[in-house]
């Protein structure tokens, strides 16, 4: 068990702390002082924390150990770390904190939410992975406004569980995919995100341990371990074909003890594999032997590539026996993420909890974008349908470049979902390589941040999502990165040089 103090000592897991510290002018020392010093104001790096090596440091950084060392002097002169001989450098207790500036600090699925906070800036962020609304959302919000508005004014406004007739929308939605649902079944939340969220509150209270895939939605992660919770990692196959690895969920769920399975199924994040039907009544028969409740999320269940609409197999609630205990999650993400309207599908119990939980934290999500939202969701099949040749041409662009440009990575064309998940050649880390796309304007989330136990960190996830010449000029500034990591080589220990 690492001491509280202890936990940055390692490099790996400092430098999500330190975000996008090199982005901007001036010498890098000063950016990585500067940002060091933010984590101590902000309370991330508190007093005696012991900070990393400067070799360690320069590593993870991809910076010579010269920048580490005068960043840590420039520190000690300004007496905000202490460095002695045999413990290190450490945190001065008698240093003053200034007053924080509230920024998020955690994991990478926290940097992932700075970025959203912060905004892009002249950065290419690969944070996220979302396209703006479609045409049919200014259609469904003149039809509101044209036909609808005078009842929805006349509505007091408090629907905790979601508007009735939007419940009604979703419920015949998942009927006509094969999950017979009901309005009762169905809780309106704010964007899947939320759905998670309150499930999170539900399931992990004086609980120990989740399952999930491996890698993962990182900032899922992140709301598990605020539960203070275990995450038992499980990966895919191995040609990750069918989805999750059902011996290892076996062996996971017979030995972790957990209250909660959490998986991907249409589609994964990041892999963008679709779970085969065959597989998902695997993984619901295993849980229900097990006792163990199931959140399927299949946030991105809109986003289809080499699939058809028609081969898509219905939610692993489907597949499930009546003794097993499913929620679904979805949203209008792939319609537009910025209308946040989501749902959960699950057993009326389960809504109901979720439900008081709601109405704690917001008293119930706007009507008018549900009036909209309910206008949208009888018309998701033929949406998934037509915008799938757009999002194959996007995914396609991407790859044409990246085969032209950066031939020695590799990937897998995705069934669905946003991205491609690329994996560096050799012993190459995405971590390192990550802090040099950063200078490059580019910022890369590593494989690690979506893996509990920092695996996968060859790979990083690339979102097609954007206009062919922000492509370009997006793999233009990887290849520049990528040829500045080669030429320093992935794990060289550079010489003390002049401080860059
Ligand atoms: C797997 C997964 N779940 C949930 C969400 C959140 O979706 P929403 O925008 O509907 O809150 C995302 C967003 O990217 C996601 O990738």
């Amino acid at each position: 068990m690492l001491r509280e103090v202890d936990r940055f000592a390692d490099a790996a897991a400092l430098a999500p702390v330190l975000g996008d510290w090199s982005a901007g002018d001036g010498p890098l020392y000063r950016k990585l002082s500067a940002a060091l010093v933010r984590a101590v104001d902000d309370g991330a790096l508190g007093s005696g924390e012991r900070l990393p090596s400067e070799r360690e440091l320069a590593r993870v950084l991809a910076v010579s150990r010269a920048t580490v060392v005068a960043a840590y002097d420039d520190l000690r002169d300004r007496g905000v770390v202490e460095r002695r001989q045999g413990s290190g450098t450490r945190v001065n207790g008698r240093h003053r904190v200034r007053r924080s500036d509230g920024r998020v600090h955690g994991g990478q699925g926290t940097a992932i939410m700075q970025r959203l906070i912060d905004g892009p800036g002249s950065l290419i962020s690969l944070g996220h992975a979302a396209d703006g609304g479609l045409p049919e959302v200014a259609d469904a919000v003149r039809d509101v406004a044209a036909h609808e508005l005078d009842d929805l004014l006349a509505d007091p406004g408090y629907h905790p569980r979601g508007l009735p007739g939007l419940r009604t929308a979703i419920a015949e939605h998942y009927t006509a995919t094969g999950l017979p649902t009901t309005p009762d079944q169905v809780l309106v939340t704010a964007g899947a995100h939320q759905a998670l969220v309150l499930l999170a509150e539900i399931y992990l209270r004086n609980a120990s341990a989740v399952v999930v895939e491996a890698p993962s939605w990182s900032p899922c992660l992140d709301i598990f371990r605020q539960h203070g919770v275990r995450l038992i990692p499980v990966g895919l196959d191995d040609d990750g074909d069918d989805g999750i690895d059902v011996r290892a969920l076996a062996s996971a769920l017979a030995t972790g003890s957990p209250s909660l399975l959490y998986v991907m199924p249409s589609f994964h994040n990041p892999t963008g594999r679709l779970m085969s039907a065959t597989r998902r009544r695997q993984v619901a028969e295993l849980a229900a032997r097990y006792e163990v409740a199931v959140v399927e999320d299949n946030a991105y269940e809109g986003s289809l590539l080499s699939t058809e609409v028609e081969t898509m197999p219905a939610p692993l609630a489907a597949y499930a026996p009546a003794s097993a205990e499913v929620v679904t999650v979805a949203s209008l993400k792939g319609v537009w993420a910025g209308l946040r309207v989501g749902w959960m599908r699950g057993p009326v119990g389960v809504i109901e909890r979720c439900a008081r939980r709601k109405a704690m934290a917001d008293l119930g999500s706007p009507l008018l974008d549900q009036a909209v939202a309910a206008k949208l969701v009888p018309q998701l099949g033929e949406l998934r349908r037509s915008r799938s040749a757009v999002r194959r041409q996007q995914c396609a662009e991407l790859e044409r470049l990246l085969r032209e440009t950066l031939p020695e990575w590799s990937w897998r064309t995705p069934d669905g979902g946003l991205s491609l998940w690329v994996r560096l050649p050799g012993d190459h880390s995405a971590d390192v390589f990550a802090q040099l796309a950063l200078r490059h304007g580019v910022e890369v989330i590593p494989g690690s941040a979506m893996d509990p136990t920092g695996g996968h960190d060859a790979y990083f996830r690339i979102p097609f999502l954007r206009p062919p010449e922000v492509l370009a000029e997006l793999v233009a500034r990887l290849a520049s990165a990528w040829t500045e990591l080669q030429r320093h080589g992935p794990r060289e220990d550079l010489p003390l040089c002049p401080v860059v």
